[in-house]
């Protein structure tokens, strides 16, 4: 195949903002859509090719804007519609396709169809959620427990029984054997892509059916004593159920009817069971997300015996993903250090498939400390301290001057104490940054269709070292990662090593020839040339 019969979310690589926290133009301290239209070209400049906004829909913000009390229109601490319409016009006419963050699983308890539910047992929405009888002694309907801490049920006192929130009780899930809750969800869908969203990434997708029998979830016998309590039992009634895939292949179907869109979905499954939501009988999801290298310790050997097996994996025709971070995990800069995060740069960015770059990590942003009293994130209460979000959500570093250049109000979350050095401003004419190391790697990545949509091959690698190849019939690369402290040489003799360095994470090698090993320092990755 040649690199034009691939779609634009194949060979394209997204940038994952988080509105609240990337650019506030009107001083609220908080991030909008006219900051996001204002920083356009600094993405186009970087060189990514799609933008996904978490959830810029009217809510009470319980759990920033994942908690929807409106579908089809805009919270006006975001902007408005017309804002959004220029933002889409505006990415289009840069090249930038424009992703929203579906959430799909629940509403807010603000949502007039909530409202509705609960004002009654013979509300004509009663059905829309999931309500049940108390337990025959009393107390909830099973032992299903939140994601966000505590039973998994709430009691309603007005109509005498609980409804269940897969995450905070100002989140109830949506009864989604409901037909009727299946057309109003698609005909949200449908009000944007009829707007020109490019595609959806579709939020707690993997728990969107429940068991109908409502059977108990069994204990979990890995639990470890300091895992978030929710680890205690097994999911296994609650979320990944069979009656998911007929529902995401009608989602697939509506958005194929509008061309060349894209459907993403947030799933933390093992990849065995992950690789179903690509389509049993029928197509589903294009992208189900590969959390692989946000979960795995750093470990060169566990790294390229996952990226191998999720290869191995892969249905025919299933094309695959790579995440680095989001705003629910630890900073990739935080879990791996500042210097592995350079190589994690060249691993997501040369890997076959399609890369997510959660905003800032291109300039190195680390886990922000958060004083208790400045803390937001719910869970900082629910899970209990050490377990809120904060640290990765603060705000977007663009220059030296105050607040970084964020807003000229007070900001909602702290920013970083290190946004002096680590920023945009001071990073982009810096030849050795972080920032230029992203650049390079997403223009080498756009030059050359062997690192994006080329054949993956994995090679022989002990220790510390990852290596692969990359391989389309123009060129051959040759990947070789330095996941240690230690000076190594990488050689391999199924490979006629000789070539030229284009690219090496210090980004002061190119052009450097290389013939049967090539030398890497501590903590250096290379993208390597080969000449037949
Ligand atoms: C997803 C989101 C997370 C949110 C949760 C509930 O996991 O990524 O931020 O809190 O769903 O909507
Ligand atoms: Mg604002």
């Amino acid at each position: 195949m040649s690199a034009e019969q691939y779609h634009w979310w194949q060979q394209g690589v997204i940038y994952h903002v988080y509105p609240r926290s990337f650019m506030d133009s009107d001083g609220d301290g908080i991030g909008d859509l006219p900051g996001i239209v204002g920083r356009l070209d600094y993405l186009q400049w970087l060189g990514v090719d799609a933008i996904w906004l978490s959830p810029i829909f009217p809510s009470p913000m319980a759990d920033f804007g994942y908690d929807v009390s409106d579908y089809t229109a805009i919270d006006p601490v975001f902007g408005t519609m017309e804002d959004f319409d220029r933002l889409v016009s505006e990415a289009h006419a840069r090249g930038l396709r424009v992703l929203l963050d579906f959430v799909a699983n629940h509403t807010s308890e603000h949502h007039p169809w909530f409202l509705e539910s609960r004002s009654s047992r013979h509300s004509p929405k009663r059905d829309w959620y999931i309500w049940r009888d108390p337990a025959p002694g009393g107390g909830p309907p099973n032992n299903w427990l939140s994601a966000f801490g505590g039973s998994a049920w709430e009691w309603d006192d007005r109509t005498g029984q609980y409804y269940y929130h897969a995450f905070l009780k100002e989140q109830p899930d949506l009864n989604w054997r409901n037909p009727d809750v299946q057309q109003a969800m698609l005909d949200a869908m449908r009000f944007w892509f009829e707007r020109g969203v490019d595609g959806f990434r579709l939020d707690a997708i993997w728990h969107l059916i429940k068991d109908d029998q409502f059977r108990d979830n069994p204990p979990n016998p890995d639990y470890k004593p300091n895992d978030p309590p929710y680890y205690r039992l097994l999911p296994v009634f609650t979320t990944d159920r069979p009656e998911i895939h007929p529902i995401l292949a009608m989602m697939r179907r509506l958005a194929d009817a509008y061309g060349d869109r894209v459907l993403i979905g947030e799933i933390y499954l093992p990849v065995e069971r992950l690789v179903a939501y690509y389509g049993m009988h029928e197509p589903e999801l294009h992208l189900p997300y590969n959390f692989q290298l946000v979960l795995l310790p750093w470990d060169a050997r566990r790294i390229q015996a996952a990226i191998d097996v999720y290869e191995a994996l892969l249905p025919p025709g299933a094309w695959p993903n790579w995440v680095l971070g989001n705003h629910d995990r630890p900073r990739v800069a935080s879990r791996v250090g500042r210097a592995q995060a350079r190589v994690a740069a060249m691993l997501l960015l040369t890997l076959r498939g399609t890369p997510t770059v959660y905003y800032g990590d291109e300039i190195g942003m680390v886990n922000v400390e958060i004083p208790a009293e400045a803390a937001k994130d719910p869970l900082e209460h629910t899970v209990g301290h050490g377990f809120g979000r904060d640290p990765e959500r603060t705000p977007m570093q663009w220059d030296s001057t105050p607040n970084a250049g964020f807003t000229p109000g007070d900001p909602w979350l702290p920013l970083s104490p290190d946004y002096p050095v680590y920023n945009v401003e001071a990073q982009r004419t810096d030849p050795r940054s972080i920032l230029t190391l992203y650049r390079r790697l997403l223009a080498l990545r756009r030059a050359e269709p062997a690192l994006s949509v080329g054949r993956y091959r994995s090679l022989p690698a002990e220790g510390e070292l990852v290596a692969y190849l990359r391989a389309d019939d123009a060129q051959r690369f040759l990947v070789a990662l330095n996941f240690g402290s230690w000076v190594r040489r990488y050689s391999c003799r199924q490979l006629g090593l000789r070539g030229e360095i284009a690219l090496s994470t210090y980004l002061d090698r190119e052009g450097e020839r290389v013939e049967g090993e090539v030398l890497l320092r501590p903590d250096e990755g290379v993208v390597v040339r080969l000449i037949d």
